[in-house]
């Protein structure tokens, strides 16, 4: 049976998250934005609230929310700043390879330090020129006794200068291209330098570092998943967390959208408001399509998770399509303002810089069109047919 209606849990949760987004991003959402800060006040409201790590395990303390709860959370989130959203959920993504690839005693130690002790994590992948082309990285691990010895720059690295814990890619053979990558859970300490904050277009308050690893020693039980096995688990930590990042444009675009309608009901032209002219309307109309199917196709990717189902192509058809409508929505909803648009009084132009970066981090719009086409016409795995997942 195919039902999105949500259950009661469910429900409170979207409320809860909502209220939050309106009463504690969004207030400083166009502050943070403004001058790059990092949020750490809705930090500290968050954490109290019980929105942070919501995947951790509840034998570790935290809420053990599935997938689907988790997008749910961050279409409201996103709906209020999707700067502070990307920041509040990294220990998300960071954590994914740990729940796959980490030994009870490491998921142990690690989880219950992010929910008892409040700490951060990052997700290290990202080289200066390793970004879609994975196994070009050139960070190495090289394996000295029990230990692992790491060397290399990370770049564009979410809450980088604020992480405790980085899950790091390295190659652990040099020769073997995507078959010499292994992933490390990585503890912050002297040999991490923190090289570079970026200013970035959009998402201002979420931070974005080059993390560098100068002779870093890592225990061999911080292995994550088994030696030379790291892009498989980089992989299936992407699926796991694309339909996140699709929640997050799908919020990119509700806001754009219902900022747009007001606006087009107030603001009069040719003696009638704007909301009267068809032209007007039919870009509501798609807007309203966008935002829907945006949510549609995330809840599916989200959902299959949680049955135990492979994912890669629902979750890339996700990502692809809300994040391409994000872009579009926030670009027609500024063409809705007007010249009043491209103010920055009127926040409408906020959410068009944020929604760029939908298409460019957890894979670009090229990439994921990339993994549908193969998985397309080179299946990797038993699914439904494509055309039948709708
Ligand atoms: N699950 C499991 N295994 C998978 C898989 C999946 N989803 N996708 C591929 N694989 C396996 C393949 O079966 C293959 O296995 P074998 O070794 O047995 O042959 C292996 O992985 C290699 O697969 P490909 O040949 O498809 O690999 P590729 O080099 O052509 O790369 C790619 C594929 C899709 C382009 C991949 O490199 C990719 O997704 N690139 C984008 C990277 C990305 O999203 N980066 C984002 C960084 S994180 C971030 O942005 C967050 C932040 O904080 C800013």
């Amino acid at each position: 049976m195919v039902d999105f209606t949500l259950t009661d849990e469910q429900k409170a949760l979207r409320e809860m998250a909502h209220d939050f987004a309106e009463k504690e991003i969004r207030p400083v959402a166009w502050e943070h934005d403004k001058d790059g800060s990092w949020p750490q006040e809705v930090f500290d409201k968050a954490w109290e609230v019980g929105l942070m790590n919501t995947h951790a395990p509840e034998q570790y303390g935290g809420p053990g929310l599935d997938f689907l709860d988790g997008c749910i959370i961050e279409e409201e989130l996103s709906w209020g700043c999707s700067g502070i959203t990307t920041s509040l959920g990294a220990n998300g993504l960071a954590a994914a390879p740990v729940a796959l690839g980490g030994s009870e005693a490491v998921q142990a130690e690690y989880f219950t330090d992010l929910t008892e002790n409040r700490s951060l994590a990052s997700f290290c992948l990202t080289e200066p020129d390793a970004g879609s082309d994975v196994s070009g990285m050139r960070t190495t691990a090289v394996r000295k006794g029990d230990k692992y010895v790491l060397n290399g720059s990370k770049c564009f690295i979410t809450n980088g200068s604020y992480a405790d814990w980085f899950t790091v890619y390295a190659k652990t053979d040099k020769d073997a291209g995507h078959r010499g990558i292994s992933a490390f859970l990585v503890h912050k300490d002297a040999t991490i330098t923190v090289d570079k904050k970026e200013d970035k277009m959009g998402q201002r308050a979420s931070n974005t570092a080059t993390i560098t690893f100068n002779e870093t020693e890592v225990d061999a039980r911080y292995l994550l998943g088994e030696e030379n096995k790291g892009f498989k688990l980089a992989m299936m930590t992407l699926d796991r967390t694309r339909p996140g990042v699709a929640a997050m444009a799908t919020g990119i675009s509700r806001a754009a959208f219902e900022m747009a309608t007001e606006y087009s009901k107030e603001r009069v032209q040719f003696g009638v408001p704007i909301a009267m002219h068809q032209a007007i309307q039919f870009m509501i109309a798609d807007m309203a399509t966008k935002v829907h199917l945006s949510r549609l196709a995330t809840w599916h990717s989200a959902s299959l998770l949680d049955q135990g189902k492979p994912n890669t192509i629902e979750s890339s058809h996700a990502k692809r399509f809300a994040a391409d409508s994000a872009m579009e929505v926030t670009t027609d909803a500024v063409q809705v303002f007007g010249g009043y648009g491209f103010i920055k009084e009127y926040k409408v132009e906020k959410l068009m810089r944020d929604a760029k970066i939908m298409q460019l981090y957890e894979g670009t719009s090229q990439i994921q069109r990339l993994v549908i086409a193969r998985e397309t016409l080179l299946p990797r795995r038993a699914s439904a047919p494509a055309a039948a997942t709708a």
